[in-house]
């Protein structure tokens, strides 16, 4: 509070790392949300980076107030309150996410310590798949490993799962609690035990005393939330907008310090079991990053998919020397 009660507002600086198509639909989701007061745009690609600038810039009349700037040089991110790594090597049909791991670790490896030699107090998101592996490497690069770096993990993942329950129950999302864990990637897992619509658990919601998400349903939706990706990827190219909203909440939760729930992806020192591995759990997030894993109760399968996940992620990672 101000001398004269005023709430003095702090300017927050949102950097994007990748004009590409998530990093601009990132860019996009968080111009419409009004969720910082400054974005800036850096990619290597000059004439890109100056045309997805401009095409912002010329939607700010119609947008929450907001100063954006791009460009092919570093020195655009400095001061950053928090940086949003998009940047890397996609997924193409055919392709896994941890198809990538090695271009995106090498490059995650490379970006992190320029990054935050100009931005030294700044949260640093990826969102570069696959992001576990990446978040994993930057973490490792940089030394930082209070939770200052993570990953956006499976939020995204987690907005599907809710989206299909919602529908299916007809009820309003935001009634809608149910988290997807593990790894952002095949070897996923949903936290069904735990998952709620209206407070009543998921398992039992029944309408007209017929219980809607049987077994099979479950499977089958679930399935399809692990699918999602790949099925945008064969009809667009690429997923960018769902991907870019889900950053633009992770953005509000650290630009606001809003301590809020979210799977994002984290070194996991040693609850479940887990250890040396970035993956999703429900996690606090707010101004100083991710730092606090929930002690989610799981059943027995719930464990042993988490357990077979990490197993999956630490493969990788010992194939790439993490
Ligand atoms: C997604 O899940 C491909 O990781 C990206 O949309």
């Amino acid at each position: 509070m101000g001398e004269t009660g005023t709430r003095i507002r702090r300017h927050t600086k949102l950097s994007v790392v990748g004009a590409g198509s998530v990093g601009t639909a990132v860019a996009y989701a968080c111009l419409l949300r009004g969720s910082a007061d400054a974005i800036a745009l850096y990619d290597t690609n000059a004439a890109k980076v100056r045309a997805e600038v401009l095409d912002l810039n010329h939607g700010t009349q119609f947008a929450p107030s907001c100063r954006i700037e791009g460009s092919d040089d570093i020195a655009v991110t400095a001061g950053s309150d928090l940086i949003v790594v998009t940047a890397g090597a996609k997924q193409h049909p055919g392709q896994s996410r941890l198809d990538l791991a090695a271009a995106n670790v090498a490059l995650a490896r490379d970006l992190t310590p320029g990054l935050l030699s100009v931005s030294p107090e700044a949260v640093v998101v990826f969102v570069s798949n696959p992001v576990d592996i990446v978040t994993r490497a930057a973490i490792a690069a940089s030394g930082i490993a209070d939770g200052r770096i993570f990953g956006s993990g499976t939020v995204l993942d987690s907005g599907r799962l809710r989206y299909l329950l919602a529908h299916r129950a007809d009820v309003a999302i935001e009634n809608v609690h149910a988290f997807v864990v593990g790894e952002h990637g095949d070897s996923e897992v949903a936290l069904w035990s735990g998952a709620t619509i209206g407070g009543v658990p998921v398992k039992s919601f029944s309408v007209d005393g017929r219980p809607v998400f049987d077994p099979e349903t479950r499977a089958e939706l679930f399935d399809e939330v692990v699918r999602s990706a790949y099925e945008i990827i064969r009809g667009k190219g690429a997923t960018n907008l769902a991907i870019g909203l889900s950053s633009a909440r992770i953005v509000e939760a650290v630009l606001r310090n809003q301590r809020r729930v979210l799977a994002v992806s984290t070194l996991q020192t040693g609850r479940h079991g887990l250890q040396d591995v970035c993956l999703s759990l429900p996690t606090v997030v707010d101004a100083r990053g991710a730092h606090t894993v929930l002690d989610v109760p799981l059943s027995p399968e719930e464990e042993a998919g988490l357990a077979a996940s990490s197993a999956t992620l630490r493969e990788v990672q010992a194939s790439l020397g993490l």
